[in-house]
């Protein structure tokens, strides 16, 4: 597409954004076991997939980057998220990381496809496995996600279920409130009570029978999503399906560490590394030990 600078009515001048230019990624050298997996989020919300490694893979390291100087990135666009994202996984790479995850259900949903293409060391995002988990799980073929306004507006979960499957009915609602709201520790409050009935009422009315909780931060609302959406709606939390499906392509390519780990795991964020260790328990559970800014 085409960039042109835009004059604006108040004199100031804008140059046009230059084009995303992706260094090459590959870093030449083949990956071997005893690297660390890279995870990268634009936060924290993805220790929620660094707990469940924690469980699945209790032998592998883990480098894990959080973009805490440019969270939120669920309102932003494709193009930035692009960015960022390259960005953190260049950042991993460096780290000599033999595989990355994306934790990030928005950077998955603009930027999975581009990141693979890029890279040749496995890349695994959100998105697949828990629209994995969720088609094997409806009975009724109508399935409801929910998610930030960038991954809803991405089509992502849409386009990744009727590749699946065409005939399932997908009814998406994005939730922007439900992120504040965790990090500010309201996670069993009225206010959130209140947001989750006003944005699951069409989802409910749709009657899906299975909900893909779509952003990293929803897991720590299951309980509150669950009473609204009653009993026999089932939630798709894809953290555990993503340690999985990492375990499974480990093992595919022989790249899974066979000693002991120990406590090497790394844990680098962009901006103030001391809300971060605070709020880590909320989502590990337990709290991270040393955080180093970058
Ligand atoms: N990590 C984001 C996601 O899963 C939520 C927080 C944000 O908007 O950056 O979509």
């Amino acid at each position: 597409m085409e960039r042109r600078a835009e004059a604006r009515s108040d004199g100031f001048y804008f140059p046009p954004p230059p084009p995303l230019r992706v260094p090459s990624l590959e870093n030449g050298s083949h990956p071997d076991k005893t690297q660390a997996i890279g995870v990268f989020d634009s936060g924290l919300g993805g220790l929620t997939v660094v707990r469940e490694l924690f469980k699945t893979l209790p032998r592998e390291r883990i480098v894990y980057l959080g973009d805490t100087a440019r969270v939120p990135y669920g309102n932003k666009s494709k193009e930035t998220v692009l960015r960022f994202s390259t960005e953190n996984v260049l950042f991993l790479l460096h780290h000599r990381v033999k595989m990355v995850i994306v934790a990030c259900h928005t950077a998955s949903s603009f930027g999975l496809p581009f990141l693979s293409r890029h890279f040749k060391h496995p890349v695994l995002g959100v998105v697949e496995p828990g629209v994995e988990t969720a088609v094997k799980a409806t009975r009724s073929g109508r399935i409801g996600v929910i998610g930030t306004n960038s991954t809803i507006g991405s089509g992502a979960y849409l386009h990744a279920i009727r590749r699946l499957q065409p005939s399932i009915k997908v009814f998406q609602a994005a939730c922007p409130l439900f992120v504040p709201l965790v990090e500010e520790g309201l996670v069993d409050d009225p206010l959130t009570r209140q947001a989750a009935v006003r944005y699951l009422k069409p989802l409910k009315e749709a009657r899906v029978d299975t909900l893909i909780l779509g952003c990293t931060h929803y897991p720590l609302l299951k309980k509150v999503i669950g009473q609204v959406m009653g009993p026999r709606v089932r939630l798709v939390d894809s953290a555990h399906q993503v340690a999985l499906k990492a375990r499974q392509i480990l093992l595919q390519l022989g790249l899974e560490n066979g000693k002991t780990a120990g406590r090497s795991h790394r844990f680098y964020v962009t901006d103030e590394p001391a809300l971060f260790g605070r709020l880590s328990r909320r989502f590990l559970g337990s709290r991270v030990g040393h955080v180093e800014k970058v």
